[in-house]
């Protein structure tokens, strides 16, 4: 039996609500820690929870810290590509997260490579990631992991499978042409988080979510490294994508 912490839910605001609480749990155990959330619809339920409870002061940011994870290369904020525009309109925004509490990933600088290690530098000097929350990509990645990427990648420009840039395509309107390379923290990176939290939701993500927690170890499922770090991986899944999954997996809640 695989050491991971599953929780299968019933219905997925079930799934956002305990995502948020998790992040909420960090921050108030760990004041002042770092924590990285993902973008994309799978974690749309826990930011309008996460806004609700800010909204409402149930929830404060105190001195987190909060790192990007993956952004389109070359697209500043304003851009409508940018997934970091969206992170600001969907939760840091209303949700009054500090502005100078925020790490934007540096797609635009002028140098990506080197400013990817001055990011890392940051994410070392915050004390590295007290929590990441993940979504699973149809391909298997973890940000913007694509197929390939090593067990111990950091935070780099990462040229885009097709795959992913067709499924990214139906967030946009029109023929939407999305980049075809993107900055993203590293497998390793993520790895190295104390506490690191996949959501999942939906039939069209049960085969992935299998493959990536029961099958094999490698680059060509990024997602299947969490499966090296299950101590402190917890999955949050809804009935439809934790069908596959064996009944090996008891469930712990
Ligand atoms: P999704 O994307 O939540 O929009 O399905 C997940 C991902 O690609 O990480």
């Amino acid at each position: 039996m695989n050491g991971w912490k599953l929780t299968v839910v019933e219905s997925y605001a079930d799934m956002s609500r305990l995502a948020a609480d998790i992040v909420q749990h960090s921050i108030e155990h760990r004041p002042g820690c770092a924590i990285s959330l993902p973008t994309g619809e799978t974690p749309r339920g826990m930011y309008q929870e996460l806004v609700r409870r800010a909204q409402d002061g149930t929830i404060g940011w105190a001195h987190t810290r909060f790192f990007c994870l993956d952004d389109y290369l070359g697209r500043g904020k304003d851009d409508p590509f940018s997934l970091t525009g969206w992170l600001e309109r969907t939760f840091l925004q209303p949700a009054k997260f500090p502005e100078g509490q925020t790490h934007l990933i540096p797609t635009t600088a002028a140098n990506p490579h080197d400013a990817a290690i001055d990011y890392e530098r940051q994410l070392a000097s915050a004390g590295g990631l007290e929590l990441i929350v993940l979504g699973l990509g149809a391909n298997g990645h973890i940000g913007f992991n694509e197929p390939g990427s090593a067990i111990d990648s950091r935070t780099r420009v990462i040229d885009l499978t097709a795959e992913s840039r067709e499924s990214n395509a139906q967030y946009y309107e029109g023929d939407a042409t999305i980049p075809g390379q993107a900055m993203s923290m590293g497998v390793g990176t993520i790895l190295e988080a104390r506490r690191i939290v996949l959501i999942v939701s939906g039939e069209s993500k049960a085969g992935i979510v299998q493959r990536a927690l029961e099958g094999p170890v490698g680059p060509d499922v990024p997602a299947s490294f969490l499966q090296t770090v299950s101590a402190k991986l917890e999955v949050i899944i809804d009935h439809p994508a934790a069908s596959r999954l064996g009944t090996s997996q008891q469930p712990r809640t």
